[in-house]
């Protein structure tokens, strides 16, 4: 496992690119889901200084805070509701690029004003949420949702 994390000095899509491969190695040498969203979440959060970064888990039919780097955060989220609720439901990334328009958003910190929220897939099946929260507007778009995609694929073993 590296010990030292790369951060590309340049554009999004360039940061992702250095970022993946480095995760890819570090999930391919750990089985642990726990570990593994831990790692990843502290990785995204070097990489980019967002807001909050972490993952929700499908326990009990319930999202439970798992996972994150960021302030204080809600422990448990219903199928359909939030953001991170939603994409459940939904099996697909939303990306929420002002949440005070989203209906039903779940403000656990009033400094957030943009989300992404992607689904961990694992057979086929939701076993959680990766959700990204960012102080400024719009910040998630395209290119966000493909690379964090292919980071959530990760644990899709
Ligand atoms: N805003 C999320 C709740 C989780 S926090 O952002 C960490 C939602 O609406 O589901």
């Amino acid at each position: 496992m590296s010990e030292n994390l790369i951060i590309a000095d340049g554009s999004k899509e360039e940061r992702y690119a250095t970022l993946l491969p480095q995760l890819k190695a570090l999930v391919e040498s750990e089985n642990d889901d726990i570990a593994n969203m831990a790692n990843i979440s502290a990785c995204i959060m070097d990489t980019f200084r967002f807001w909050w970064v972490g993952f929700y888990r499908v326990i009990d039919g319930v999202l439970v805070l798992g996972p994150f780097q960021g302030p204080l955060a809600c422990t448990r989220i219903k199928k359909g509701k939030g953001v991170c609720g939603t994409a459940w439901q939904n099996e697909e990334t939303i990306v929420v690029p002002d949440v005070e328009q989203f209906p039903g958003h779940i403000a656990c910190s009033s400094l957030s004003k943009s989300e992404i929220v992607v689904p961990v897939f694992r057979n086929g099946s939701v076993i959680g949420v990766l959700d990204i929260d960012s102080e400024n507007l719009g910040t998630f778009d395209e290119t966000d949702r493909i690379w964090l995609e292919k980071v959530a694929a990760l644990l899709d073993k």
